[in-house]
């Protein structure tokens, strides 16, 4: 599968090769493709009888996407067994943009499913040589992402749950000072992924320390190509064509600002 076939506006089926159940509500999908594709890019993913519906990237090679089980459709990719066929097509959306240079501290923060495309991202940059720490967060112990596979990565790994049922208690912008304060230093980015209003108060940090964010802004997706309009956020911007990672840099006029 070459990446020029996968942006053909038509999915394309292919076929599970590996499932992971990561936690008590997500499963990574492996598939049998690879994509070019930049972390926080997203495919649509449609099955015979079903809306297609974006999910990020949770790697490029091999495709794989961590789905969490929350509704009709991603329920019904629950059911699916190796072997059966999802259809793509992709990759679509503008990723992180890895802006600094190698020998810089990226810090990640991310919650609930959003911690999948960050941990392509801490694979991507600590291959281009920056130094990376990362913030899970969750409501239960049960609820966390990936934090084992950050480890593996050997990444400083900060773990906040609003129970107190694993690491530190509290939200993941809690975590942020201590990571700060960390042995990695000053970050000279922060890229976070997650719910909304996760987003709105890591961004809020970051202007306040005068750290550039990014942000993996999530909106109700129909076309993913920039034509239907109903991801449109802020002043005309469209989540699937400039998005759906938005730069929020409070040392620009950076357009993202109007989203934020
Ligand atoms: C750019 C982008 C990237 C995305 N990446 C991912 C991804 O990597 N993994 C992933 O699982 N999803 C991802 N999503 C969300 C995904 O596209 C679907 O919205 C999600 O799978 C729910 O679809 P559904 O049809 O199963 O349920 P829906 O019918 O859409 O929702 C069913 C119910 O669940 C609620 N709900 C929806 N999402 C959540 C949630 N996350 N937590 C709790 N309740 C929820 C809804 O409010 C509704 O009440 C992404 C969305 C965008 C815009
Ligand atoms: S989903 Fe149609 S314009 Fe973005």
């Amino acid at each position: 599968m070459t990446n020029d076939e996968m942006k053909l506006n038509t999915p394309q089926p292919l076929k599970i090769v590996e499932i992971r159940q990561e936690n008590a509500t997500n499963k990574t999908f492996v598939l049998d493709g690879a994509l070019d594709a930049q972390p926080g890019q997203f495919v649509m993913a449609w099955l015979p009888g079903w809306p297609d519906k974006p999910f990020s990237l949770a790697h490029a090679n091999p495709l794989s996407v961590t789905i969490a089980a929350v509704g009709p459709l991603s329920q019904t990719l629950h059911g699916l067994a190796v072997g059966d066929s999802i259809w793509l097509r992709g990759p679509l959306g503008h990723g992180y943009r890895l802006t600094g240079q190698p020998g810089d501290h990226l810090l990640l923060i991310g919650g609930g499913y959003g911690v999948a495309p960050l941990r392509y991202l801490a694979e991507v940059a600590l291959a281009r040589g920056y130094r990376v720490s990362v913030i899970v967060g969750a409501r239960r112990a049960q609820d966390l992402l990936l934090v084992s596979a950050f480890e593996a990565l050997g990444v400083a790994t900060w773990v906040t749950t609003e129970d107190g049922s694993a690491g530190l208690k509290g939200l993941v912008t809690d975590a942020i000072a201590p990571a700060l304060a960390g042995s990695a230093g000053r970050p000279a980015l922060i890229c976070t992924c997650g719910p909304t209003g996760m987003l709105r108060a890591v961004a809020a940090v970051g202007a306040a320390e005068n750290i550039p964010v990014q942000v993996s802004w999530e909106a109700h997706m129909r076309c993913g190509i920039g034509l239907c309009g109903s991801c449109e956020v802020g002043a005309g911007w469209l989540t699937c064509l400039d998005g759906p990672v938005f730069p929020f840099d409070p040392e620009q006029v950076a357009p993202a600002a109007s989203v934020i």
